[in-house]
């Protein structure tokens, strides 16, 4: 299985940058398993907030096999996470599947697409996966839209693949492979 080396900070030329969570995120962190609607159309009732400092003693929030980075945006603030999971199909080869949330106030604003970008960058240079995949909803425009201006293409459609707001609910797959074309925007 593949390890992701959290000890650089990626960043590009906007001032978004990824770095590892520290003991003051876990507030934040926290919000986002009791506030209602906080992670958007992912939201899936109550969890455990004290799950979030309890992992976070174990390993940082920096796992082998999963982990989740802050966006970090202007004057050092916090504008949400990412994730990484590594997932198998057949064979010895694994992929990451990622995801975010940012905070309300910092949505809409070219964060989302640049942190995905970022962390497609950071996972292709540190470990040898192909491919990285993210899904989101059908209703979901703005992540459908930062995921393509992030690199990814969609797949398909992934009928009834979750149990969502009182509903079994289709998905969006999407995929960015590690020879595709970085994404337009950053491009020349
Ligand atoms: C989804 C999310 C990550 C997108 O990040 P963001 O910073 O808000 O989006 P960006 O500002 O990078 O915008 C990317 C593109 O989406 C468009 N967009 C942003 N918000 C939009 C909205 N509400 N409706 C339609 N398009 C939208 C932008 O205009 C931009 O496209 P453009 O350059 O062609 O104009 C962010 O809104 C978020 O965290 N939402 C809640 C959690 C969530 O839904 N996570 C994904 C779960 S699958």
């Amino acid at each position: 299985m593949e390890s992701a080396d959290t000890s650089t900070t990626t960043s590009d030329d906007t001032g978004v940058r990824l770095r590892p969570v520290g003991e003051p995120d876990l507030a934040m962190l926290r919000r986002f398993c009791v506030e209602p609607w906080l992670i958007g159309l992912d939201w899936a009732g109550f969890r455990d907030p004290g799950a979030p400092a309890r992992r976070f003693a174990v390993d940082g929030w920096l796992g082998a096999d999963d982990g989740r980075l802050v966006v970090e945006v202007e004057r050092d603030q916090a504008a949400g996470i990412v994730s990484y999971t590594s997932r198998r199909n057949s064979g010895p080869a694994s992929y990451w599947e990622i995801g975010i949330a940012l905070l309300p106030e910092w949505r809409g604003r070219g964060i989302g697409w640049r942190a995905q970008a970022l962390l497609c960058d950071y996972l292709f240079t540190h470990t040898p996966a192909q491919r990285i995949q993210a899904g989101t909803h059908p209703e979901n425009v703005a992540e459908q839209r930062a995921l393509e201006k992030a690199g990814f293409q969609l797949e398909g459609v992934v009928r009834a693949c979750e149990f969502r707001a009182g509903a079994w609910r289709d998905g969006y797959l999407y995929s960015r492979l590690r020879d595709d074309p970085p994404p337009a925007a950053l491009a020349g």
